[in-house]
């Protein structure tokens, strides 16, 4: 499990994701609450709408640095130039990690939420950070309080890291508080890395990133979560034009180009964000009405109720939700993420994207597992 003690480092030869390893290895069952991302967008769903013709595909494409199409395409979405985003495939992932490459060198301390999604601290340590922790509280509805960030940021700090909307709550920071983590960083001359993949669940393009709060701040993203769209693998960083050039010389020791069939698709996408995302907000809005109602009924269990995203991460009463999510998976057949891969035991995070039939029937049987008793 993590290590979250202060200025925690490991070593890069094991380097490994236990948070990876279990959504890649757990069964499958009939419920699938642990997912983060809508629901796969089809080829044939592109070709039915008449986006996209075999004869429009090529495999192979320019070299260079980014596929302009697709680099135009998201500046567009940004509102930012073409030389401030490095559009790489290996989604936001790879996006956080060429972020993180370029912001900070081995041994230098980065300061990242708690809780977060685990990726962003095996990463970080990955790259050799000496990571410290500043806490986002459950009593607080999970907000990004810069109170927190200043106690915590050092003079040595080189990289603040937060996810906006936050997973695994979805809470939404706003601008005004982003801008004053800003401050905060800018007063030991540190960055600030915002991984907006969640933030896409607004359905807004173009839409405003917290890119434009200044030239310390850098953004990643990807069309995985909020488009269903994870098999084109496209993420991209924001950054000043100067940092950016950086990530795509690092981007050259991962490899050489994208896969041109997904760039080319990826574009095809960017055009048409609306119409794709249009039936996932809807299913997002209905969803999160059937869980409000289904919450009220529900003292066993806390939550901050976010307004967008497409996970809740609610709090039982008991120390640890491990027993409670095993039940439910062997009896039940429903998957939900166990806190303790939050650094949070006690919770449990739940996917608000399955079809709402699905959704429904999966509250039904988490409702039968908790008249169970069963409390962690
Ligand atoms: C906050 C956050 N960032 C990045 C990722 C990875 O995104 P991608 O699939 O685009 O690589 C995830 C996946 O769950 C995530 O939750």
């Amino acid at each position: 499990m993590l290590k979250t003690d202060d200025a925690a480092q490991i070593s890069r030869s094991r380097a490994r994701s236990p948070y990876m390893e279990w959504a890649k290895a757990h069964p499958s069952v009939a419920y699938n609450l642990a997912a983060s991302g809508m629901p796969s967008y089809t080829l044939a769903d592109f070709v039915a709408a008449g986006w996209v013709r075999l004869a429009d595909l090529e495999l192979t494409g320019p070299a260079g640095y980014g596929y302009p199409p697709l680099q135009q395409a998201i500046a567009d979405k940004a509102g930012v130039s073409p030389d401030c985003v490095v559009a790489i495939s290996g989604g936001c992932s790879m996006a956080n990690q060429l972020a993180m490459a370029a912001a900070f060198d081995p041994g230098d301390e980065v300061l990242i939420e708690q809780p977060t999604y685990e990726l962003l601290v095996t990463t970080a340590q990955y790259l050799g950070a000496r990571v410290r922790r500043f806490t986002r509280r459950f009593e607080d509805g999970f907000r990004l309080d810069p109170h927190e960030v200043a106690q915590a940021i050092t003079a040595q700090t080189r990289l603040i890291v937060v996810t906006n909307l936050h997973n695994p709550s979805s809470a939404l920071t706003d601008d005004a508080t982003l801008g004053t983590v800003g401050e905060i960083a800018l007063s030991v001359g540190a960055r600030v890395l915002v991984d907006e993949i969640y933030l896409e669940t607004q359905y807004t393009n173009p839409w405003r990133s917290s890119i434009h709060l200044g030239d310390h701040f850098i953004v990643t993203s990807s069309l995985t979560k909020a488009y269903g769209l994870s098999g084109l693998r496209c993420g991209w960083a924001l950054a000043s034009p100067e940092l950016a050039r950086a990530m795509w010389h690092i981007n050259d020791l991962h490899g050489v180009n994208a896969a041109y069939p997904a760039e080319l698709l990826s574009v095809i996408a960017m055009r048409h964000l609306q119409e794709i995302g249009a039936p996932y907000r809807k299913r997002l809005d209905a969803n999160r009405q059937i869980v409000n109602r289904w919450l009220d009924e529900r003292p066993e269990m806390r939550v901050a109720r976010p307004a967008l995203g497409t996970t809740v991460f609610p709090k039982l009463w008991g120390d640890n939700s491990e027993s409670f999510c095993r039940l439910l998976r062997e009896r039940y057949e429903v998957n939900v993420v166990p806190g303790t891969f939050f650094e949070a035991p006690a919770h449990f995070r739940m996917f608000l994207g399955a079809d709402t039939p699905t959704f429904t029937e999966a509250l039904a049987r988490i409702g039968m597992t908790l008249e169970l008793g069963v409390r962690g």
